[in-house]
């Protein structure tokens, strides 16, 4: 099978970019499907870094295609300002990116009514990247929205944006008390934007099953990660759009025989960003030494991330989701010099113990984490590419991960950098 998928297996951040670039140099085409610029994928190549919001990050490598679908939202002064990023670092992206005509728009006022509901929850917030996504996926779901391919029309393209705008200034200046958007405004914006990109704009869909029917190396790039997934995350302190396997189906317009096998991206500890339920949270000197040495800062907003323990409930609930063929273990390097490692193995809550995780937040915040302890190393680990000159502490712990989630881990990375990687043998394309 020629396409295979990356995951985020707990609440973002695990470090999917890293491994999206790592995995690009066999891959010829590299798909997004879901989320738009609330992500944040670092990539760093002999020490420079690189950060992708919305291009998926196999852009980096020079003679892939990376396609945004469908599932996309796609904000197209964010675009510009990307693309133009990219070509300033030297990296030429001419014929090398497709954005779907059927992928919605995020609008200005998509931006200014997240920001603006955020203020207005203030400490109550879900603390998302301000970014428009859950204004923009609303309007999909309503059809209200404004699709890539809706901007060839003019005339039409015009009267939705008007549309929406009757609805988006009531709400902006009767609900959240700011000033209105005009209109006239809004679409000049978005035609100055669109008229530079609007040579990438495509039938993707068309165009990624001729490429799989060709047996093409797919790799698919999720964004987010199954915890912030809309309907299996802690709702609603979740994003919009689905990370989960069946997103990729839904955001790019494959069918699901031709999805292949599907990896998930595991932290060898948990962050998260934002509000919402967190068994494992370090609150104490634990979790400030685990964001140090982890550098734990949103890629996207810069905001410190919250820290805790590996939190296997959500790994098993990850694998059962999307039937890991494989765990990417990430940042192991980063619990080096930690003596005693502690790991979620179930949660107990209201007297019964959980495996896996519960439906509804209110019970997921209730839930008190079980630990096992394991002994941890010493060594440090940054840049190790063979599993033989690991720690033994460490090796035991990948096996305790293999052995408690059910599923293998098929690649360790040890640091930020591609190289810093220990591949298992096992083959991905
Ligand atoms: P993503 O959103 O899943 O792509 O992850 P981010 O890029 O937001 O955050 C992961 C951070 O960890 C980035 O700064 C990466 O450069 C860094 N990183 C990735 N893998 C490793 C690793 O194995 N060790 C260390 N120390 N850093 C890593
Ligand atoms: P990557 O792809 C971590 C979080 C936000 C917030 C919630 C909703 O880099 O892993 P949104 O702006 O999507 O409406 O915010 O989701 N969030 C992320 N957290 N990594 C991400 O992306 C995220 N994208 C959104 O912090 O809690
Ligand atoms: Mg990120």
């Amino acid at each position: 099978m020629p396409t295979m998928a990356i995951i985020g297996s707990q609440w973002g951040d695990e470090g999917k970019g890293k491994i999206v670039d790592l995995l690009s140099e066999k891959a010829e085409i590299i798909a997004r499907y879901q989320g738009g610029t609330n992500a944040g994928h670092t990539v760093v190549i002999d020490g420079k870094q690189f950060i992708l919001h919305l291009i998926p990050s196999g852009i980096l490598r020079p003679k892939t295609i990376c396609v945004i679908g469908n599932g996309v939202v796609v904000d197209l002064e964010a675009m510009v300002r990307e693309l133009e990023e990219l070509e300033s670092l030297g990296i030429k992206v001419a014929g090398r990116l497709l954005v779907s005509d059927r992928a919605h728009i995020i609008m200005p006022y998509h931006r200014e009514l997240d920001g603006a509901d955020e203020d207005m929850r203030g400490s109550n917030g879900i603390g998302t990247t301000r970014r428009g996504i859950g204004p923009a996926y609303s309007d999909k779901t309503s059809r209200l929205g404004i699709r890539l391919g809706d901007l060839g029309n003019l005339k039409l393209f015009k009267q939705k944006v008007e549309r929406a705008l009757r609805e988006k200034n009531f709400l902006l200046t009767g609900h959240y008390r700011r000033q209105r958007l005009s209109a006239a405004k809004v679409i000049a914006d978005t035609l100055v934007a669109y008229r530079c990109v609007k040579s990438v704009v495509a039938d993707t869909t068309t165009y990624l099953n001729e490429a799989i029917s060709k047996g093409k190396r797919v790799l698919v790039e999720g964004a987010q990660g199954v915890m912030l997934d809309v309907d299996f995350g802690t709702y609603p302190y979740c994003t919009s759009s689905n990370p989960t396997a069946g997103g990729i189906c839904t955001g790019l317009g494959i069918p699901p025989r031709d999805v292949g096998k599907i990896y998930g991206v595991t932290k060898a500890y948990t962050t998260r960003v934002g509000a919402g339920p967190f068994p494992t949270e370090l609150n104490d000197r634990m979790g400030k030494t685990l964001r140090q040495a982890g550098a734990e800062y949103g890629a996207t907003t810069g905001r410190p991330r919250r820290c805790g323990w590996l939190d296997l409930p959500v790994v098993r609930y990850s694998a059962q989701l999307n039937g890991f063929a494989g765990l990417f273990l990430t940042k192991l390097d980063v619990l080096s010099g930690i003596k005693k490692i502690k790991v979620c193995t179930a949660y107990k809550c209201k007297g019964k113990l959980l495996k896996t995780v519960p439906g509804n937040v209110e019970e997921l915040a209730a839930c008190k984490p079980v630990y096992k302890e394991v002994p941890g190393w010493d060594e440090n680990i940054v840049g190790c590419n063979d599993i033989k000159k690991l720690p033994l502490a460490a090796r035991r712990y990948i096996q305790f991960i293999e052995k408690e989630s059910g599923v293998k881990v098929s690649l360790i990375s040890t640091g930020n950098d591609r190289k810093h990687t220990i591949l298992r043998g096992e083959k991905f394309f």
